[in-house]
């Protein structure tokens, strides 16, 4: 049939280079760059209608669209147009399963071109350095390595289909109190080896095409404007080619115009502030930046434009989807694989119909769905399911679901945070390290009505547990588990799915015991608002290794309904130099009677070091599934790079002569095999 837009679109590739797909990329980029007026490169510098970069018509070059964000589309605020709710960051990171987070970002760019939008606003990859941090449940995790694999693997998934992703905020936003206001003080030892590794990842290994800069300073220079973080070192040493958006609004404290062109900022979002086009324009004039400067950072934005097609015939592009029974299914297979078992006394899970009457459900969040607050990462899916509906489909004519735990044969009590005020949300740190003063009565009144009680939290964060956690037999951290979060929970309950999910934060016993919880100082700030990174490096597990504090669940750690044995632990050598790499191998055993996956960890330790390094550092996992009596050999490769630690006084990583110990287990405090070898520099 004719059409009369494609038949335009053929005139067209034949009038311009840069319109031309068979171009060489680089070639179109420049031949748009030398078209454009100076007033024609202003308005591409910033935002409009929220969510698009301005239109040139003069060369057709239509708006580049994007939309948050880490958990689905969400292309407007109202829920107009429906798409695939994900399970939260911290959840999809609980699941250790690296090409799980690569399906997501397929799935996710689908859902992003199927709206016709060009970018995504994640992965948020922020280290969760505190529980108490608004938007812990964005994030990934709290040890540096695991945060580089996943952001890598959801970058990588998110780019296959022509789509940006824009890693998020570069960088220590690691709270919300003060964001656009505080400054993070942080060493440089502490960028390089906590904060820095998944920006780092994103960049090198994933060649991400956009990142966003942070509300907050770092060092006392806004995010927005800071030429060593992006001049220096995202596009000098990381070798960034993609473009650097502001957080929304973020260039509002920034000190001028020129600061944020020289550091290179390309795209302030979503409307212009400090890049008004009469600012721009004057600041242009008393030569307070080069058009070098300018072109830079254009080149940058067009690069991106050619990268995700957007001069390109919609034939030639990878097909969007939303709301495929695929996606519901990858959603539901992440919330499964990230619920984290915590406590199982007696095996009281899984639940067994054939032998349960009556199951009590109660508790606040059974009934609740958790799409929506949170902030820029709410969701609007075509549907969810929330717990209570989960269970009562799955008990469906085989088990009474009661809401009286003293008739029941087993109580479920679904318990947490719901994105409100205080609890789980950007623009706001929680307010309590506890569950809301009613659940925790629920709890510890339940447990006395019927001692069966299983306690199912749906959060994004660490909560305390202390006032109830000896007293009850099982806990299930369940997280906001995407739109088929209901019957994910219910299939690990009833052991459809056996849990495998293992915590990517710790869970402390109190507060206190948390790093960045020694002073006001610390968190949320002084009274300059500056937040003191005094913790330096030892973040997470890190901290609580070094200061022999016993957490009340240590990072990596999750229990299964089946057991697995690790022996043979096997070094290929004991010593290495220069680049040579050792091989460490050992055996794992399904030795329980169902079908499982387990997550083997391997942690390295510098026995003799000139500067203080953790106990030890995560540098690799494998996640496995067997059946029972089943067998693997799982294997690790490590390098120089492994053992190194950042040397601020010469500015290199340094991987000192020695002996290493390599831990290899089933959490960071379930070390089950051990093994040392030498590096002789
Ligand atoms: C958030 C970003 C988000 C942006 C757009 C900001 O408030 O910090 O993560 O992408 O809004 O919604």
């Amino acid at each position: 049939m004719f059409d009369l837009r494609k038949e335009r679109s053929k005139i067209k590739v034949l009038t311009l280079p840069f319109m031309d797909s068979n171009l060489e990329a680089e070639k179109r980029v420049e031949d748009l760059l030398e078209r454009l007026t100076l007033h024609e490169k202003f308005r591409l510098l910033s935002g409009r209608k929220r969510w698009h970069t301005k239109r040139i018509r003069r060369l057709g070059i239509k708006p580049f669209t994007m939309f948050d964000g880490p958990h689905g589309v969400r292309p407007d605020r109202e829920g107009k147009i429906k798409t695939t709710y994900f399970p939260s960051s911290i959840c999809r990171a609980a699941t250790w399963n690296v090409e799980l987070s690569n399906k997501f970002g397929i799935a996710i760019a689908q859902e992003i071109r199927d709206v016709g939008a060009h970018m995504l606003l994640a992965p948020g990859i922020n280290i969760q350095r505190t529980p108490m941090c608004g938007r812990t449940f964005e994030y990934q995790t709290e040890d540096p390595y695991l945060n580089k694999e996943l952001a890598v693997a959801v970058v990588t998934g998110v780019q296959s289909q022509r789509v940006a992703a824009c890693i998020k905020h570069f960088i220590c936003n690691n709270q919300e109190t003060n964001r656009h206001t505080s400054s993070s003080e942080v060493s440089e030892r502490t960028l390089q080896e906590i904060y820095y590794p998944a920006f780092k990842g994103a960049v090198e290994e994933a060649d991400a095409w956009s990142i966003m800069s942070c509300y907050n300073k770092v060092n006392g220079i806004y995010g927005s404007e800071n030429e060593h973080l992006l001049r220096e070192v995202l596009m000098g040493e990381w070798g960034f080619r993609g473009f650097v958006v502001s957080d929304w609004v973020a260039t509002r404290y920034t000190k001028s115009t020129e600061s944020c062109i020289k550091a290179g900022l390309t795209l302030e979002m979503p409307i212009a502030i400090k890049y008004n086009i009469f600012r721009l324009a004057q600041a242009y004039k008393e030569r307070r930046f080069t058009e070098k400067n300018l072109n830079d950072n254009i080149r940058r934005l067009l690069r991106v434009m050619f990268l995700v097609g957007l001069f390109d015939d919609e034939d030639a592009l990878p097909k969007g989807s939303r709301n495929t029974p695929e996606h519901q299914a990858l959603s539901r297979e992440i919330a499964e694989e990230g619920i984290v078992l915590l406590k199982n006394e007696s095996n009281i899970l899984p639940l067994d119909m054939k032998k349960l009457k009556k199951i009590a459900v109660i508790g606040p969040t059974a009934i609740k769905k958790t799409h929506l607050g949170g902030g820029s990462s709410s969701n609007y899916p075509p549907y969810e399911i929330k717990p209570i509906i989960g269970i009562t489909e799955k008990c469906k004519g085989k088990v009474e679901i009661i809401n009286s735990p003293s008739d029941a044969d087993i109580t479920v009590i679904f318990a947490g945070l719901r994105h409100q005020e205080g609890m789980d949300i950007e623009g706001e740190d929680k307010v309590s390290f506890g569950l809301p003063e009613d659940q925790v009565s629920l709890i510890t009144k339940t447990i006395k009505d019927n001692p069966n009680t299983i306690v199912v939290l749906t959060s994004g964060s660490p909560v305390s547990m202390i006032e109830w956690i000896d007293k009850v037999p099982a806990v299930v951290q369940a997280w906001y588990g995407g739109l088929e979060a209901g019957n994910a929970i219910a299939n690990i309950l009833f052991g459809d799915v056996n849990p495998s999910g293992k915590l990517p934060i710790t869970f402390p016993k109190v507060l206190s015991d948390s790093p960045a919880h020694v002073s006001e100082r610390t968190f949320p700030g002084d009274e300059n608002l500056r937040v003191f990174y005094d913790e330096g490096i030892f973040v997470g597990y890190r901290h609580y290794d070094t200061n022999r504090i016993e957490p009340l669940f240590p990072f990596g750690y999750g229990l299964s309904y089946t057991k697995f044995t690790y022996e043979n632990l096997k070094l290929s050598k004991e010593k290495i130099a220069g680049n040579e790499k050792l091989v460490v191998t050992a055996d794992v055993v399904n030795s329980g009677e169902k079908f499982g996956a387990e997550v083997i960890q391997q942690y390295i330790r510098d026995i003799e070091s000139s500067v203080e390094r953790p106990l030890k550092e995560l540098k690799g996992f494998k996640k496995i599934r067997l059946q029972p009596s089943e067998k693997s050999t799982v294997s690790f490769e490590i390098g120089k790079e492994d053992l190194s630690f950042f040397d601020e006084t010469s500015g290199n990583w340094v991987a000192e002569k020695g002996k290493f110990e390599i831990l290899i287990g089933a959490s960071s405090r379930d070390v089950r095999l051990q093994g040392k070898f030498e590096f002789l520099g």
